[in-house]
């Protein structure tokens, strides 16, 4: 009987000691396993005498039950301290700093834009806007823009497959149009029409890719109409306007000879890259003119009256000048190491 009560104390001895799972199954081989020393004893049983044997055997089994019952409570007792450890490996520490998201900023162009109205505000302009998806009418016809004119061809202009007389407007000029019919009805009952001071900034299309040239690109109309408005207020306005946005005094700008069917005459505007690997070389950012007499009176303004400049100036290429970027294709990528640069 000594034999059993020191197997069950060198058992639960033994288990007490061990810490790894694995371990605890060879441990546990050693007693109850097929050549286990329990085991042994069992076998041991037929070669004592019948009495014996009952009493033996059933103090043998007793012990098994303990014993088992000892490896288990000690099975337990492992897998608890391995989720502790694996708790605790894995625990938040809520005394570390976050680590954030990555603050968004605005687009390049967008704070091109920010700046510009504010600058056309200061001087009393108003902003307006128009669709993206334009009427035929307004985009050219109302423009004085012929059916013939190059820019209607389906190589320069998106049109709208499923909706004829629909187009992506190809710049912000019909919302001088749009602009002009809205003011007009709003004061028709006036004696003097108020004056019309607007910028229009917004997206445009155009079948265009290089450089230079993006199928889609920002435009900012400009538009005054008044009495005696003339062509040295357009370039006042224009050159006073590029000295504040580049904040430069001996900022390099000429104006163009150019046509334009919706002004007469027309300009356009060119302004020299001050940095960058381009320095020094022209680029052209707007066209105007002095809005064409047909122009007012598709607005419903009389011409005879009234006169007025306008300006459709690209807003990328504005952008492109001021950070002296030569490639105006990398502000529509998306590729974050660029876009980043001017958070
Ligand atoms: C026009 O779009 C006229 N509507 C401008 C205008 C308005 C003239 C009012 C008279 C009165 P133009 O096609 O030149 O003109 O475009 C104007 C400006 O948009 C250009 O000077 C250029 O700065 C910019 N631009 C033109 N095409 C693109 C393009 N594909 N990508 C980026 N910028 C462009
Ligand atoms: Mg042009």
């Amino acid at each position: 009987m000594l034999n059993i009560e020191q197997l069950i104390a060198a058992a639960t001895s033994e288990f007490a000691g061990i810490t790894d799972a694995a371990q605890l199954e060879q441990a546990k081989a050693r007693y109850l396993g097929k050549s286990g020393s329990l085991t042994e004893l069992l076998k041991g049983l037929g070669k004592l005498p019948a009495d014996e044997r009952r009493t033996t055997g059933a103090s043998i089994n007793r012990a098994k039950d303990q014993i088992e019952a000892t490896l288990n409570s000690r099975r337990e007792a492992i897998k608890r301290a391995a989720l502790e450890t694996q708790l605790d490996v894995s625990a938040l520490d809520i005394t570390l700093p976050g680590r954030g998201r990555g603050r968004g900023g605005l687009h390049p162009a967008m704070r091109t834009l920010e700046r510009i109205e504010q600058l056309f505000r200061s001087i009393g302009f108003e902003v307006a806007d128009g669709p993206e998806i334009e009427a035929d009418w307004y985009n050219f016809t109302a423009l004085n823009t012929p059916e013939n004119h190059p820019a209607r061809s389906m190589h320069d202009t998106f049109y709208l497959e499923k909706a004829p007389g629909l187009l992506l407007r190809t710049h912000t000029s019909p919302v001088q149009i749009r602009y002009m019919q809205t003011h007009v009805a709003q004061h028709n009952h006036l004696e003097q029409m108020p004056e019309i001071r607007i910028i229009a900034p917004g997206r445009v299309y155009r079948v265009d890719s290089d450089a230079t040239h993006s199928p889609m690109f920002h435009q900012i109309e400009g538009l005054w109409v008044g009495e005696n408005v003339s062509f040295a207020d357009l370039k006042g306005v224009v050159a006073d306007f590029l000295r504040r946005f580049f904040e430069s005094d001996d900022l390099k700008v000429r104006f163009r000879p150019s046509f334009f069917p919706f002004t007469e005459p027309s300009a356009e505007i060119d302004v020299a890259f001050m940095s960058g690997a381009m320095e020094g070389r022209w680029l052209e950012i707007a066209g105007c003119g002095m809005v064409h007499p047909k122009v007012l009176r598709h607005g419903g303004i009389d011409p005879e009256r009234y006169s007025g400049f306008a300006f459709g100036m690209g807003l990328d290429r504005l952008t492109m000048l001021r950070y002296g970027i030569d490639d105006l294709r990398l502000f529509f990528e998306n590729d974050l190491r660029f876009l980043s640069q001017f958070c």
